[in-house]
């Protein structure tokens, strides 16, 4: 038989208490922690079919959801009425770049302390040249999800949760700076962390963890150990996503990628399978960055440990 120690020195008077448990099924009720909830497993499904969404918008719109056309807001529309139902605060930030307009989408979960705030976001717009499916209808639908499992677990963190949607990043992070930019200094110490997507659905995929705030890269590589899978640094372009302002402004950032024009070497391909001399995304920024260009397996594992990460850093 198995039998666990537990000793610690009483709090009055330092007398060892020792207490034997046996067959581990004795809980010190009294003393032991809560419980966190654990996070959902988002059903890939669920999340493929925002992209199902995202890609028709692109059709009916001339191919693409680029900023400033009629498919980036389409795009922003179907979102917002999601969150919506589910219960967020949605706010339109609206800006102007390029002469056209351009639109953040944020949205909080009502409650948790403001003064730490959890950020997990994904920029929305595509470029002109095509539909933008893995870049970064990936990223948006794996964030809309776990929003969207938020509500459905009535989730009730410590820290305050907020959702957001970038516009413009592919004119150069317009949108997130944008954000930042307009955030009160004593609002931008109160993130205590951002979370960025953009593509992770890759279809020649690799699993990169950016190279961050150690404790979000360590709860990434937690999720991803926990699977089995091996993860790398992400190396392809520090700074050319939506986290680069917020880390400019000092909050702690992190992050998932699964790759874009770089080529899988074969030591990548003999641990990830895939095609070792081929992009990552053959179809980064051209017309065929449609729904065939998504590996489900990135996707779906990717997509949860969005919802893990959010869940376990706001807990
Ligand atoms: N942000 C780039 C884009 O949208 C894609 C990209 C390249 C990227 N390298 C990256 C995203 C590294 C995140 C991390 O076109
Ligand atoms: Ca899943
Ligand atoms: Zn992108």
């Amino acid at each position: 038989m198995k039998l666990s120690v537990s000793a610690r020195a009483a709090a009055a008077g330092g007398i060892a208490t020792v207490m034997l448990l046996t067959g581990g099924a004795v809980a010190d009720a009294a003393s032991a922690p809560p419980r966190p909830a654990a996070a959902p497993d988002l059903p890939l499904a669920s999340v493929k079919a925002h992209l199902t969404q995202l890609q028709s918008i692109a059709t009916a719109n001339g191919g693409n959801r680029a900023h400033g056309r009629a498919g980036y807001k389409a795009s922003i529309d179907y979102l917002k009425a999601k969150l919506d139902a589910a219960g967020f605060t949605t706010t339109l930030q609206q800006f102007t770049a390029s002469g056209r307009t351009g639109y953040n989408l944020i949205a909080d979960w009502p409650g948790g302390d403001t003064g730490q705030v959890v950020m997990a976001g994904s920029h929305l717009d595509s470029v002109s040249s095509g539909p933008g499916i893995n870049d970064n209808g990936s990223g948006s639908a794996a964030v809309l999800e776990t929003a969207l499992a938020v509500s459905r677990a009535q989730y009730k963190p410590t820290k305050h949760l907020r959702f957001a949607w970038w516009g413009a990043e592919e004119l150069g992070l317009v949108g997130s700076r944008y954000y930042v930019n307009r955030l009160a200094t004593g609002d931008r110490s109160r993130i205590s962390a951002y979370l960025n997507f953009d593509m992770i659905g890759s279809p020649n995929p690799g699993y990169f963890v950016y190279d961050d705030d150690p404790a979000i890269e360590k709860t990434f590589k937690e999720y991803f150990s926990g699977l089995g899978v091996p993860t790398e640094i992400e190396t392809e372009g520090d700074g050319r996503s939506d986290h680069a302002p917020f880390k400019s402004a000092g909050v702690p950032v992190g992050g998932l990628f699964t790759g874009a024009s770089r080529a899988k070497t074969a030591a990548q391909a003999a641990k990830w399978g895939g095609t070792a001399g081929r992009a990552f995304d053959r179809c980064y920024h051209s017309s065929c960055d449609t729904t065939a260009n998504i590996n489900d397996t990135a996707l779906d594992r990717n997509s949860d440990a969005v919802a893990y990460a959010v869940w376990e850093l706001s807990e």
